[in-house]
């Protein structure tokens, strides 16, 4: 009796694990069947061989072998990182007015500088584009593209990045600017702007190395600067490596302007952000511009860039301000006419002149 059920129960046995090997098998073949035909979001990223071909249009030149190259300490970066990443061949540039306006501010009130627009993917060219014409008619613009992997050549995450399964993860894609930002300025130093960063008066006269209070227990990284040698290059590096140090450690939420906090908390000696603006001595000279600077603006009142009621007591309030940063939050907003009075389109025709007279009814 005990011989017969200890048979019975190894032949189950036996089917059970004939079964599972069998949804193993499977589940093995679906998962290997989809890795091959899901194109790896990174391949966007990578540079697209036109093989020569006549046909194919231009792409932006690569900015490490172009000839007219970001002058160290002497350039402000924009970026780009968005690809069109269903057309795994380039993206096509299509600056919105907005986009177009930020970088034409900073050429104007930078003009001892050059104005570099990165693009993360290769990108080309659309024929006709008045608002692109527009920006591009400042000598000092540029417009360039990045190969992320070259680009981190000789830098401290170089050999991280080449690491492609942690590249892999949809989660780097996401924090590609936080990333591109550091790596820029590691190369060049200079200033880097957010897309959405309008500059109002010039920093050209200013320390190398500056920053922008964002709250008063928080540092933006929407505008910074760093000098391309000395203190400001060492600072980059360390940005990197903490950048790097804490996305293996999975510590998410930490790598954008938390990144600048905690890098300033030990350059400092301090974690208080007031104590930081009133002496940048305690920071090694790094300079943090109080939040009138940047960020007057918060993201809870963002909506008074663009309604008209508010316009003269915005306008009031970034009357001293280097810039305004308007949070991403134009998409939501637009298109607004021109004509219009809120203080957003008030302060775009005034720092950019040449964009805003290339829209049309509209700026987008
Ligand atoms: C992305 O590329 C695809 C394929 O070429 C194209 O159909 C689509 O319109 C593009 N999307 C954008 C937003 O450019
Ligand atoms: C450019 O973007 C606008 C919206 O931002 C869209 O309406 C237009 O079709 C795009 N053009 C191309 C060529 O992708
Ligand atoms: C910091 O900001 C909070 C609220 O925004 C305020 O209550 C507090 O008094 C501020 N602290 C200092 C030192 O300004
Ligand atoms: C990456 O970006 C996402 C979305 O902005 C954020 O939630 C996440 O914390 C970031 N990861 C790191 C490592 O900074
Ligand atoms: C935004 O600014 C307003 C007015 O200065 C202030 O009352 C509020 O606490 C700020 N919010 C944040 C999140 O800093």
């Amino acid at each position: 009796m005990k011989k017969r059920s200890t048979l019975i129960s190894g032949r189950r046995f036996l089917l059970l694990i004939v079964a599972l090997s069998l949804i193993i098998l499977v589940a093995v073949y679906y998962i290997t069947d989809i890795r091959q035909t899901e194109t790896p979001v990174y391949s966007c990223y990578l540079d697209y061989d036109s093989k020569g071909s006549k046909e194919e249009p231009q792409q932006l030149e690569d900015v490490l072998f172009a000839d007219i190259k970001p002058t160290p300490g002497n350039s402000i970066f924009f970026l780009e990182t968005k690809c069109n990443c269903s057309n795994h061949r380039y993206s096509i540039l299509n600056f919105t007015a907005h986009q177009a306006c930020a970088v034409e501010a900073a050429a104007l009130h930078h003009s001892s500088y050059d104005v570099f627009v990165l693009f993360a993917c290769p990108t080309i060219r659309q024929q006709n584009d008045p608002i692109l014409d527009a920006m591009l008619s400042y000598e000092n613009v540029q417009i360039r593209s990045v190969n992320l992997w070259r680009f981190a050549e000789g830098s401290p995450i170089e050999d991280w990045l080449k690491k492609d399964d942690l590249f892999r993860t949809e989660f780097l894609m996401i924090n590609i600017s936080d990333l591109l930002r550091l790596l820029t300025l590691y190369r060049y130093g200079g200033i880097y702007l957010d897309e959405d960063v309008i500059m109002f008066q010039s920093l050209e006269d200013e320390v190398p190395n500056f920053m922008g209070a964002e709250t008063n227990t928080s540092i933006g990284n929407s505008v910074l600067g760093l000098e391309p040698d000395g203190f400001g290059h060492m600072v980059a590096e360390l940005l990197l490596n903490d950048f790097q140090r804490n996305y293996l450690g999975n510590v998410w939420a930490h790598n954008g302007p938390k990144l600048l906090v905690r890098m300033m908390t030990r350059i400092c000696g301090t974690n208080d952000v007031n104590a930081m603006q009133e002496d940048s001595n305690i920071c090694h000279g790094i300079k943090v511009f109080d939040i009138n600077a940047f960020y007057e603006i918060n993201w809870t009142e963002r909506s008074r860039f663009f309604h008209k009621q508010f316009a003269d007591e915005t306008l009031k309030r970034l009357k001293d301000s280097y810039a305004m940063h308007t949070w991403n939050h134009i998409k939501t907003n637009w298109p607004f006419r021109v004509g219009s009075s809120s203080a957003y389109m008030q302060l775009v025709a005034q720092h950019c002149p040449r964009v805003f007279a290339a829209t049309g009814k509209y700026f987008t």
